[in-house]
């Protein structure tokens, strides 16, 4: 997979595809990312890619050229799959969408700013409108590293251990249930003994059983 990011803020997103699982990832070349700084593509001497709204009101937004042009650029080394736009009124992630997403070659996401884009970027250049939930960052960075997290840990080769993202939390929609480690006793809270009972089927089911309570109790919208 490769994904092209587009952003104001580079250095926003360095740290968050420098370590753990995502990095891991590039190491063993299952996913390329390359961060692509907007203002490289900003007008006029002062490299500006910003302007006032039309029609007045607070805030500043996104113009359309200096998007077009990097979204060209990408164009015309290679065909994308989607051009993704994080913004928090876009369509809410989930474990599907992720999933969805895991399968693509290649994508650009854009991360918006101040009041957001042209809106002609996202009648004609964007394909898809991602939010991570019902608030307002402030710009789209924070949000496509989430995205990104999301989506990578779920190519095939990347987790060390290929069941550990199917037992995960949201994978058929339910939590997933408690886990426990050594000691088998602490301060007397106990692990519960059917876990150390080495009888595997009867664990499966108790692992069952307590998935679908807590998601009964926790998220019972899932279970609809
Ligand atoms: N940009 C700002 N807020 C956002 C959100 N909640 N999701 C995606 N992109 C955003």
């Amino acid at each position: 997979m490769r994904i092209d990011i587009i952003t104001l803020l580079p250095e926003l997103l360095e740290s968050p595809f420098s370590a753990s699982i995502v990095q891991r990832a590039q190491e063993r070349q299952k996913v390329h990312i390359h961060l692509h700084d907007l203002r490289e593509y900003g007008e006029n001497k002062y490299r500006q890619v910003d302007d006032y709204p039309y029609g007045g009101g607070p805030g500043m937004v996104l113009m359309v050229g200096p998007i077009d042009r990097c979204i060209q650029d990408l164009k015309a080394e290679r065909t994308y799959d989607e051009v993704i736009y994080m913004t928090p009124d876009g369509a809410r992630l989930d474990q599907k969408m992720a999933n969805d997403c895991s399968l693509l070659n290649n994508l650009i996401i854009l991360c918006g700013h101040y009041k957001g884009v042209d809106h002609r970027v996202r009648d004609h250049l964007i394909t898809k409108e991602i939010s991570i939930g019902d608030f307002v960052l402030s710009g789209g960075e924070l949000a496509a590293a989430v995205f990104c997290d999301s989506i990578i840990r779920l190519i095939p080769g990347v987790l060390g251990d290929e069941s550990s993202a199917l037992s995960d939390t949201f994978q058929d929609n339910l939590l997933a249930p408690p886990i426990y480690t050594r000691p088998a006793e602490y301060k007397g809270w106990k692990v519960p003994d059917i876990l150390a009972s080495g009888n595997t089927p009867a664990i499966e089911d108790w692992r069952m059983e307590k998935a679908m309570e807590r998601t009964q109790k926790l998220r019972p919208d899932l279970l609809e």
